[in-house]
């Protein structure tokens, strides 16, 4: 383990790509023209690109150079055999279906294990997981500690699982209606909260004595591991591949995007330990994704993966890639802005609710705030509020979330030290005119994953 403290990036720099700087003029025209949704901006208008750490990360030289080495086959790719040894020594689940992204994973063990009927519990939900919970027929119940849906409770595990809200689930439907429990490792939507080791053991114990399963969501299962190091007692003196490992290993299977901790720009996988779900697996692929050794990749794609599975889990790079999100989450503390807290690990979570607290969720704040935020700098964050919940499947209803954020999400790799500072600063001149700021109404609203597509228009 390194001895540096600061959390200075491991790398140098060898390529940049330019950005583009716009005027205020051009951000009020463009932003209305994007129905006050950032995800319908064009990239090119944007300067500091915070709508996700999906995608978005640097490749290193190393993974640059294994792209070339992408063998193109049809079948049976060298780049797969790769993948699979990358994914096993790493993470221990013994069979690998690659898929072009994490939705891919969620699809296909969804209609492989949930009935019509079903429950899912799970710590929190997640957008395209719940929903392809859903369309399977099953139904999402959120069993996150109560302290996740508070953006100011300081608890170091926020994305732990109240066992008692578990445990009265399988009481109350019986373990036969429950196809998997859902972890996600570093909860996105309570703010990048993880899940302590003591917490999944236990919900390893439960789970275990029903005969329920337990499918990770491990998109940022590194950057959890390093909370766990950081604050859990007794594992300082772990290394963050240990601690992955010791995550995985009290699981069934496993959906990934690759294209977060794993630092890719497309790329996903399900795995699991089961034969039989397996099987089924390698054969729904090829419906949907692909054949079963590409999955909807290239060859390229799947090099590129399997290297950069194997730097996700080095001390000094999840180091400085947390570290940077801390440093900026700790300017906004330290102008008195309202974040969630603790800090996350793949971003700073700013509380709309309390920025903003004279518009009613049903305005729209968060999503408000980011339309705001774009006009300021051109930086370019995305809701995590009742625009992101969506309706109620069975009522329609809104739902409306305890959590009303704004969430500037931290590429890896991508970003420096200055550019923290261009979207501190930013952040403070919107938070010190928020009075003035007025709501919205939402004028168009797709029927799925909302968030994506929907427009709106100010009051
Ligand atoms: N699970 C989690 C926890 C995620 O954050 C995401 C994606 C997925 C699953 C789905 O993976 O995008 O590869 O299909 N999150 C992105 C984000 C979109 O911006 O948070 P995908």
């Amino acid at each position: 383990m390194s001895s540096r403290s600061s959390w200075a990036e491991p790398y140098k720099i060898k390529m940049v790509e330019l950005l583009k700087m716009t005027t205020p003029q051009r951000r009020k025209k463009v932003i209305k023209e994007a129905g006050f949704n950032t995800f319908l901006l064009k990239s090119e208008d944007v300067y500091i690109d915070l709508l996700t750490d999906s995608g978005t990360s640097a490749m290193s030289d190393v993974q640059w150079a294994g792209m070339m080495r992408g063998d193109e086959a049809y079948a049976g790719s060298r780049n797969y055999y790769n993948l699979e040894k990358s994914v096993k020594d790493t993470y221990g689940y013994k069979y690998l279906v690659p898929t072009h992204q994490g939705r891919g994973a969620e699809h296909l063990i969804s209609s492989i294990l949930i009935k019509k009927g079903d429950i899912i519990p799970g710590n929190m939900y997640f957008t395209t997981t719940r929903l392809h919970q859903e369309l399977a027929g099953g139904q999402f119940r959120d069993i996150i500690i109560d302290e996740a849906h508070d953006a100011e409770s300081l608890h170091p595990f926020k994305g732990n699982v109240d066992l008692a809200k578990l445990e009265s689930l399988i009481n109350h439907h019986g373990a036969a209606k429950i196809p998997y429990v859902c972890i996600a490792t570093t909860v996105n939507m309570a703010g990048g909260q993880p899940i302590s080791m003591d917490n999944l053991r236990q919900v390893r114990e439960l789970t275990s004595k029903h005969g329920i399963r337990i499918i990770h969501d491990m998109t940022r299962v590194a950057e959890n591991a390093y909370f766990i190091q950081q604050r859990e007692p007794g594992f300082k003196r772990k290394s963050i591949a240990r601690i992955v490992r010791e995550i995985c290993d009290l699981t069934d299977g496993a959906t990934m995007s690759a294209k977060k901790d794993a630092l890719v720009n497309i790329g996903g996988f399900l795995a699991l330990n089961e034969w039989e779900v397996f099987e089924e697996a390698r054969n729904l692929v090829v419906v949907y994704e692909g054949l079963h050794t590409y999955g909807g990749l290239a060859g390229r794609d799947m090099e590129a993966m399997a290297i950069g599975i194997k730097e996700s889990v080095d001390q000094n790079h999840i180091h400085a890639r947390v570290g940077q999100v801390e440093y900026l989450g700790q300017r906004l503390i330290e102008a008195g802005i309202p974040i969630v807290q603790p800090i996350g690990s793949h971003g700073v979570f700013l509380d709309a609710r309390r920025i903003l607290p004279h518009i009613p969720q049903d305005q729209f704040p968060a999503q408000t705030l980011a339309a705001q935020l774009y006009i300021d700098a051109g930086i370019r964050a995305m809701e995590r509020g009742v625009v992101s919940a969506g309706r109620d499947p069975i009522t329609g209803e809104n739902r409306f979330p305890k959590l009303e954020l704004v969430r500037l999400t931290i590429p890896r790799r991508v970003y420096t030290q200055a550019h923290m500072d261009v979207i501190a600063e930013s952040v403070m001149r919107v938070y010190n005119r928020r009075s003035k700021i007025k709501g919205m109404q939402m004028v168009y609203e797709p029927t799925y994953l909302r968030f994506f597509q929907a427009r709106f228009e100010p009051i």
